[in-house]
C-alpha cells in the first residue's frame, strides 16, 4: 500500500480496486469483509439433533395427537400406514429383510435412532414444506411414526426426555468397516515424497491375461461411436420417434444402406427431415457423429 494510502486508511475508508476496505489493522486470516454471525442466527443453522437427545426442544406429543396430522400432512405421499404411495418413500415394515436381495429400509427397520426422525422431519418435511412444522408437530408426527413401526404405544407420551430412549430395532446393525484397505493411517510429518513411491509387489498375472484382458475390454468398454449414440442419437433412434430409423430394424434400413456410408454420414451431419443436423447437438465434432453413424450401420447390417 502506498504511502498515501496508508495514512488516508487510517482516518476512514478508502476505495480500492473497487472495493471499500475499512481501515484498520485486520487480524492475519481476516480479509476485512463479513459480520460476525449473531446467536440468533447460528440459532436458525445450528438445528441437528444429536442421538442422545441433545438439541431436542422441549416438548412432547402422543401418536393419538399426531394421527390426524399425519393423515393431513403426510399421507398423501407416505400412505395412512406408512406403507408409501407410488414411489415415496415407505416409512414403516420391512423387519427382517435387511439381509435379503431386496432390503426394505425404512424408519423401522433400518434407522438406529430415534432422534434421527425427530431432526428429519423437522428439517425436511413435509417435502413441499420444510422447517413449517411446529416443535409441538414434529413431536406428533414423530410419535405417530413410530407408533407405525409399533415401537411406542398409542397413547406414550414421546418428550424431550424420552425420546432417546426409544429402541430403534437396528441400532446394532452398524459396525465400523474393519477391511484392511480402511486401516490406512494418514502421515502427518516426515512422509515420504511421491516421487520416491516404489511399488514393490506384482499382481498375481494368470497365464492367459493377456487374453483375458482383451475380452474384458470388450465387455465394458462401448464401441467408440456407442456412447455418442446413447448421449445424442438414441433419444429418437432407439424408439423410433419421428420415424427415425431404428438400428437393427432392417425394414427401416433397407432403402437407406445402400445410400452408403458417406451419404448417412452427411445425414447425419447436416440434419435431413426432421433430424436436426448433428442429432441437434452442434457441439459433437464431426469424428463423434461419424463415429455414432458406424456404430448405427454396424447394428443394422444384415447379418
Ligand atoms: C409431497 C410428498 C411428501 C409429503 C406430503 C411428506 N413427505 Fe416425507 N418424504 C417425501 C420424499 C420425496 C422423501 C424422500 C426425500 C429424499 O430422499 O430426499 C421423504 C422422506 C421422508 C422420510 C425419510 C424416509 C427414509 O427412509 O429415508 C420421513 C421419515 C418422512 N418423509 C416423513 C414425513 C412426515 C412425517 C411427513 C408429514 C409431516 C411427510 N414426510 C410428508 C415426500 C413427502
Ligand atoms: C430428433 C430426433 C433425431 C435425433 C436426435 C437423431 N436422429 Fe437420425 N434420424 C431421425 C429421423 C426422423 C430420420 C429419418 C429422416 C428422413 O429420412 O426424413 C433420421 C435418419 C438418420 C439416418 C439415415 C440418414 C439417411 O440419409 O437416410 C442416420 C444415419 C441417422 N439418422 C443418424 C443419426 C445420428 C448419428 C444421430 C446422433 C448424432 C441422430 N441420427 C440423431 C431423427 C433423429
Amino acid at each position: 500500500m502506498s504511502r498515501l494510502a496508508k495514512s488516508l486508511s487510517g482516518v476512514g475508508l478508502i476505495v480500492a480496486f473497487g472495493f471499500v476496505v475499512e481501515g484498520h489493522a485486520e487480524e492475519p486470516g481476516h480479509f476485512g469483509y463479513g459480520q460476525t454471525a449473531t446467536a440468533e442466527q447460528i440459532a436458525g443453522w445450528d438445528i441437528d439433533i444429536r442421538p442422545d437427545g441433545m438439541g431436542l426442544p422441549p416438548g412432547g406429543a402422543t401418536p393419538e395427537d399426531g394421527e390426524m396430522l399425519y393423515e393431513d400432512r403426510c399421507a398423501s405421499c407416505h400412505g395412512s400406514f406408512g406403507e408409501g404411495v407410488g414411489r415415496y418413500p415407505v416409512l414403516s415394515g420391512g423387519e427382517g429383510t435387511l439381509t435379503e436381495a431386496r432390503p426394505e429400509k425404512t424408519v423401522g427397520s433400518f434407522w438406529p435412532y430415534a432422534s434421527t426422525l425427530w431432526d428429519y422431519i423437522h428439517r425436511a418435511m413435509p417435502f413441499t414444506a420444510p422447517e413449517s412444522l411446529t416443535d409441538e408437530e414434529v413431536y406428533a408426527t414423530t410419535a405417530y411414526v413410530l407408533y407405525l413401526n409399533d415401537l411406542i404405544e398409542y397413547d406414550f407420551e414421546l418428550t424431550q426426555y424420552n425420546l432417546a430412549d426409544v429402541e430403534m430395532p437396528n441400532k446394532d446393525g452398524f459396525f465400523f468397516d474393519d477391511r484392511p484397505d480402511v486401516r490406512a493411517r494418514r502421515c502427518m510429518k516426515n512422509c515420504k515424497k511421491s516421487g520416491s513411491i516404489e511399488i514393490t509387489s506384482e499382481p498375481p498375472v494368470a497365464e492367459d491375461a493377456e487374453a483375458d484382458e482383451e475380452s474384458v475390454a470388450e465387455q465394458v468398454e462401448p464401441a467408440p461411436g456407442q456412447a455418442v449414440y446413447q448421449q445424442a442419437c438414441s433419444v429418437c433412434h432407439a424408439a423410433g420417434i419421428g420415424e427415425a430409423p431404428i438400428p437393427g430394424d432392417s425394414a427401416a434400413w433397407a432403402e437407406r444402406l445402400p445410400l452408403g456410408r458417406d451419404t448417412l454420414v452427411s445425414s447425419a451431419l447436416n440434419g435431413k427431415g426432421i433430424m436436426p443436423a448433428k442429432g441437434g447437438q452442434p457441439q459433437l465434432t464431426d469424428d463423434a457423429v461419424t463415429a455414432a453413424v458406424d456404430y448405427i450401420i454396424s447394428l443394422s447390417t444384415i447379418k
